[in-house]
């Protein structure tokens, strides 16, 4: 039997065929407003079943239990609130019960919002919930403080979903998912969530998990990220060059996760988990540090918050310690593994390898494979 999905049901908002065409002629008359990338992935999220039990973005309830308890209000654990920002002044022209359009910078029609509630909400106290912290130098509390002050709550239909390229051949959606693994016969397959280049210590941990589980889901989130993350399109690139000489091709499904980064550690943590049980995913890798920048969170605070919650979301949590390729050894491990002292360690942060890439020099083989910093050289040129 597949996993449930987050609260039993995978929602499907996205009408099709001569339902879509009337629904998306319809729009066409309604007041529009504009929305974020930001928000356009998660309108497809919610419309696809990424966001399960979700119908459409959050009201004051639902929010408020969210930010408090970690639950919606129904009780259903849920740990990001998915919101839609709009400014006081565009407010002003909507009213409860409105369908309004849901427009892109690109003027495509992404979607529709019935709109139930409109509220005002306290940026710092959802900093410090969501984020631990209200530093504007951490990118999802610069996200937050950027927005508008006012959200609108409400059902949503997605009526087109955004463009991927150049990844559509990398796209399923979570119907997708669960089928293409029915039919490769996995039962237990482990999710795993990255938003940056693959390294060793990632494939260590991904076959550690491998050896345990029938199928990888590999997952790279390729919405919304950092100024000075990595492209999405090399680190897509990175992942193909890996899979195609070093994994087994038939444990593998490389699909992208269309999601933006909130950068929320714990909190981001429990919602990739859910969204990955969501896809059909029995089991979920978590590292060091995950969904983490700067020194915001404690290196496996991510894994001790998911904990609370593992039983109850009813999926494994693969926690793994810091893995580094160790001389002596001459293999990866962590501390659990390798005996040796931290001099014979070598890791590199997501910092540091950036910082190398810009300056024209080679991370060492040690911690990045060779044909992974080939892929990785040229495209930071
Ligand atoms: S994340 O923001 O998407 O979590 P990243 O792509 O670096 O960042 O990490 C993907 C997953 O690999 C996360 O679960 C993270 O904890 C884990 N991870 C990354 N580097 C290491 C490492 N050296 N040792 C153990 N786990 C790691």
């Amino acid at each position: 039997m597949p996993i449930k999905p987050h609260g039993n049901q995978l929602v499907n908002r996205e009408p099709t065929g001569k339902e879509r065409e009337k629904l998306l002629r319809r729009a066409q008359s309604l007041t529009s407003i504009y929305i974020s990338k930001w928000t356009i992935s998660d309108l497809e999220l919610i419309g696809i079943g990424g966001f399960s039990p979700l119908t459409g973005f959050m009201g004051k309830d639902d929010y408020n239990q969210v930010l408090q308890h970690v639950r919606l209000s129904d009780g259903t654990i849920w740990s990001i609130p998915i919101t839609l920002p709009i400014t006081k002044e565009v407010a002003g022209n909507l009213s409860i019960g409105e369908t309004v359009a849901l427009k892109g910078a690109d003027d495509v029609i992404y979607g529709t919002i019935t709109i139930s509630e409109m509220y005002t909400y306290d940026k710092e106290r959802e900093a410090k919930q969501i984020y631990g912290t209200t530093d504007l130098a951490h990118p999802g509390v610069h996200q937050l403080f950027n927005r508008g002050d006012v959200y609108i709550a409400g059902s949503i239909t997605l009526l087109n979903r955004p463009d991927h390229h150049p990844f559509q051949d990398y796209y399923q959606d979570p119907k997708q998912t669960r089928t293409t693994f029915e039919a490769l016969g996995w039962e237990t397959i482990v999710g795993f969530q990255t938003r940056n280049p693959v390294h060793r210590a990632h494939e260590y941990i991904q076959k550690c998990a491998l050896e345990v589980v029938d199928g990888l889901l590999l997952n790279p989130l390729v919405g919304e990220t950092k100024s000075d993350d990595i492209p999405a399109h090399v680190r897509m690139e990175s992942y193909e060059v890996l899979l195609n000489d070093y994994y087994p091709k038939d444990r593998v499904q490389l699909v992208i996760y269309p999601a933006a980064m909130r950068y929320a550690g714990p909190r981001e943590a429990v919602l990739h988990a859910i969204v990955r049980k969501n896809y059909g995913c029995t089991h979920f890798i978590v590292g060091r540090d995950h969904a983490g920048v700067g020194d915001y969170y404690g290196t496996y605070e991510a894994q001790q918050f998911l904990a609370e919650f593992e039983a109850e979301l009813n999926m494994t949590i693969m926690k793994f310690e810091h893995a580094f390729y160790c001389v002596k050894c001459e293999s990866m491990g962590t501390t659990k593994t390798c005996p040796h002292d931290k001099k014979h360690h070598v890791h590199l942060s997501g910092t540091k390898v950036r910082e190398l890439l810009r300056n024209g020099e080679k991370p060492p083989k040690q911690f990045s494979r060779p044909e992974v910093v080939e892929v990785l050289m040229n495209g930071m040129r």
